[in-house]
């Protein structure tokens, strides 16, 4: 059994966290930290644990050693605390922003502030197996994407795999995402009043997850996100311009070839029904990423499209996936629930 711990417990990807690894059939939950919660009750914060598990929040003084840590926490804490953290569990999977860019000048850029630890930006490896999965069988310290970037990278990624893309013009991506992206801390923009109804640009430029699109395909994208009246979900329209020639094809044989062997990426292609496009409404709760593609041919305009749930796709599934990978699990272990429908 792998001991696990959770920092951050207590927010909306901690308990997502809690939930897949409370069912992971390899994995036992040794910590879950809240400094606000400390001997409370798991499911007092998350009911829908309730009859799962008797487990309390500790602090982070009270945490057991573990195999694995989750990092939960808010943007700049994990860099505060990953020396701490480190020393604690053989492997680090950290869900914060803190260590996905590689480069301190893009990070600087895109957060406005210098990074606290640095010289520990190369040693992380991104969480995303679909396109890291040898280089993380080996990873101490594993960085998960952002959830926009998830459903956009792993919607552009064949495209570029395939050198199909006309490089100059880049990537736009549209993202769309529901209001547990935010997390669970009250706001003026997370009140029902506000939030209810909303179609909300909330970062028209320079979205972070903007960056990590770039990082991961090496080809200019230029995001723009919108906060949509769902609970969960994300959503990204990607367009981009094709090389000259090149067809439908070819665009649904770079598919095939990037994911017909990938347990939780899913090419849609009906011609037929509401459903003939990823849609996170059939994904919410399970760590599917479906994708898809609609090519006009005449103008070379394609739209990829990715969609997922931010909280276990766009976050603490794909930490577990790439947990799996790392300790020489079947990859799918504990993450096989297929979403629900209707909802
Ligand atoms: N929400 C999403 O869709 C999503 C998806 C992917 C990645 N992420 C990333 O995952 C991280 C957690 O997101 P979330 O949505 O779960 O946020 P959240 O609901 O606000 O939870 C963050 C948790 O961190 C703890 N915390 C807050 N301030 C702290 C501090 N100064 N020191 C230590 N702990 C502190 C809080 O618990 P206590 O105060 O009790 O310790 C809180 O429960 C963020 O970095 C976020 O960007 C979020």
């Amino acid at each position: 059994m792998l001991r696990v711990t959770v920092v951050g417990a207590a927010g909306y990807i901690g308990g997502e966290l809690l939930r897949l690894l409370l069912g992971h059939p390899e994995a036992e939950v040794v910590g879950a930290v809240s400094s606000r919660f400390p001997g409370k009750r798991i499911d007092g914060v998350h009911p829908n644990l309730r009859s799962v598990t008797d487990l309390t929040f500790c602090s982070a003084e009270d945490a057991p050693e573990s195999d694995a840590v989750f990092l939960a926490l808010p943007h700049r804490v994990a860099m505060t605390q990953i020396e701490q953290w480190r020393s604690r569990a053989g492997v680090v999977l950290d869900l914060t922003g803190d260590f996905r860019l590689h480069d301190t000048e893009v990070f600087r850029r895109y957060y406005g502030e210098e990074h606290l630890a640095p010289k520990l930006l190369d040693d992380f490896v991104p969480g995303l197996p679909e396109l890291y999965r040898e280089r993380l069988r080996t990873a101490d310290l594993i960085s998960v994407p952002g959830c926009m970037a998830t459903a956009a990278v792993l919607a552009l990624h064949p495209l570029v795999a395939h050198d199909l893309i006309d490089p100059e013009r880049g990537a736009q991506v549209d993202a769309k995402t529901g209001s547990s992206g935010s997390g669970a801390t009250a706001g003026q923009a997370n009140l029902h009043a506000e939030r209810s109804g909303a179609m909300r640009v909330f970062a028209p430029t320079r979205h972070r997850h903007e960056a990590e699109i770039a990082q991961h395909l090496g080809l200019p994208a230029a995001m723009t996100a919108t906060g949509v009246e769902a609970v969960r979900g994300a959503q990204t329209l990607c367009h981009a311009t094709l090389r000259p020639g090149v067809g439908t094809k070819d665009v649904r044989r770079a598919f095939r070839e990037c994911y017909a062997a990938e347990p939780f990426v899913r090419i849609v292609a009906h011609q037929r029904g509401i459903y003939r496009y990823p849609d996170p409404k059939i994904l919410l709760g399970s760590n599917f990423c479906d994708v898809g593609f609609a090519l006009d041919e005449d103008t070379r305009r394609l739209s990829a499209i990715g969609a997922l749930d931010n909280l276990v796709k766009g976050g603490a599934g794909n930490a577990v996936q790439s947990l799996n990978v790392r300790m020489g699990l079947p990859e799918t272990l504990g993450l096989t629930f297929p979403g629900l429908h209707p909802l």
